[in-house]
């Protein structure tokens, strides 16, 4: 990871979630980070995420929407992690334009930047593992059928597109992930409409109920945050990855159910209920998913080490340290 070192580093949605642990990490290992997030209500942005290095990075409050701030922020960087994003699905069918907006035609905008004015910079993108859309074949791989079920995936789909066209026409060097549902500190706590696996967390925390929906058998793919940015670090640095699409993800399967009856027993407090789907929620739940990472570990030799037990109980400890700054 020496690799990082003295390395200008762009991060588009730096503040959120991922792009905050992952900030972190980086500045750790000698690169110089800069920050570009337009700070969407509703969504991760959060100052305190980047606290314990605000005084080594650089952040930039625009869009990446805007054209002239990405053509100058793009400028002599080495590597650009693309992940600001809409990523709320319930919020992708309520307001689709935005998500249009900023998924793909935020996307296009960088990928113009770099067009015109640094083809060097290698690009990683991270998409999710709604592209898929419902399952036909368990554990997904990356040959499965991409049909999404709500906007939210399609826009992530057309803009890995988008990228992967960049790097063959136009030789940006990039590589494509579609991640798992993620977990662990540093995402927000506001409200349940994506990143429930934290939601869930903040229940048992507060010593309620958590809600989970039907019978809770639906089986999904949990992945601490540690855990995938070091999947980004390792897949930046590994010349063989680009111009490919990488599954990021555990290959464990975890019902809903099983997972909420986890987090109350590690926290020691909350409890599990039952409830039905909410109409939103209905209309673009995939089913079941897990992934098939063997792609990822032959090339990048990556792959996840942190239990969903260890995962869960570093989360509780993050957020009973910092509960003000998320509650
Ligand atoms: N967290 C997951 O489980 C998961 C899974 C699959 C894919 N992803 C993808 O990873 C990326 C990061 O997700 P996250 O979980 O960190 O979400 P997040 O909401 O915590 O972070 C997204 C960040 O992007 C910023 N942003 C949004 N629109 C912007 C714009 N137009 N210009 C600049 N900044 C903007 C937001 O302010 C926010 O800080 C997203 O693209 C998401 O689709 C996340």
């Amino acid at each position: 990871m020496n690799t990082f070192k003295d390395k200008e580093v762009l991060i588009t949605g730096g503040l959120g979630f991922i792009g905050s642990n992952l900030t972190i990490d980086l500045v750790e290992l000698g690169a110089h980070v800069t920050i570009v997030d337009n700070m969407l209500p509703r969504q991760g942005s959060n100052l305190f995420n980047i606290k314990e290095v605000e005084d080594r990075v650089r952040v930039n409050i625009s869009d990446i929407r805007n054209q002239l701030s990405m053509n100058h922020l793009v400028k002599g960087k080495d590597y650009i992690f693309h992940l600001a994003g809409q990523v709320n699905h319930v919020d992708s069918m309520r307001n689709p334009l935005q998500d249009l907006e900023i998924n793909c035609v935020g996307t296009l905008v960088l990928l113009e930047a770099l067009r015109h004015n640094n083809r060097d910079a290698k690009v990683i993108f991270a998409g999710t593992r709604g592209e898929y859309g419902a399952s036909v074949k368990l554990p997904v791989n990356e040959d499965h059928p991409t049909n999404p079920k709500g906007l939210y995936a399609v826009t992530n789909l057309a803009a890995e597109k988008m990228v992967l066209v960049y790097d063959d026409i136009f030789g940006i060097k990039s590589v494509c992930l579609r991640i798992t549902n993620t977990y662990g500190p540093r995402h927000h706590m506001m409200h349940d409409e994506y990143g429930v696996f934290n939601w869930f967390i903040r229940k048992a925390m507060d010593n309620e109920e958590i809600p989970v929906f039907g019978d809770g058998h639906i089986l999904r793919d949990f992945l601490y945050i540690k855990d995938l940015v070091s999947c980004m670090l390792m897949t930046a640095i590994t010349d063989e990855a680009y111009g490919k699409v990488f599954n990021v993800g555990t290959a464990i399967p975890v019902s809903f159910l099983d997972l909420a009856k986890k987090i109350v027993e590690i926290a020691g407090t909350g409890k599990v209920a039952h409830t039905e789907f909410t109409q939103e929620r209905k209309e673009v739940e995939p089913g079941d998913y897990y992934a098939d990472i063997s792609r990822i570990k032959k090339i990048v030799k990556w792959f996840p080490k942190v239990s969903l037990e260890e995962g869960i109980k570093q989360t509780i400890d993050f957020y009973r340290k910092n509960k003000k700054e998320y509650w």
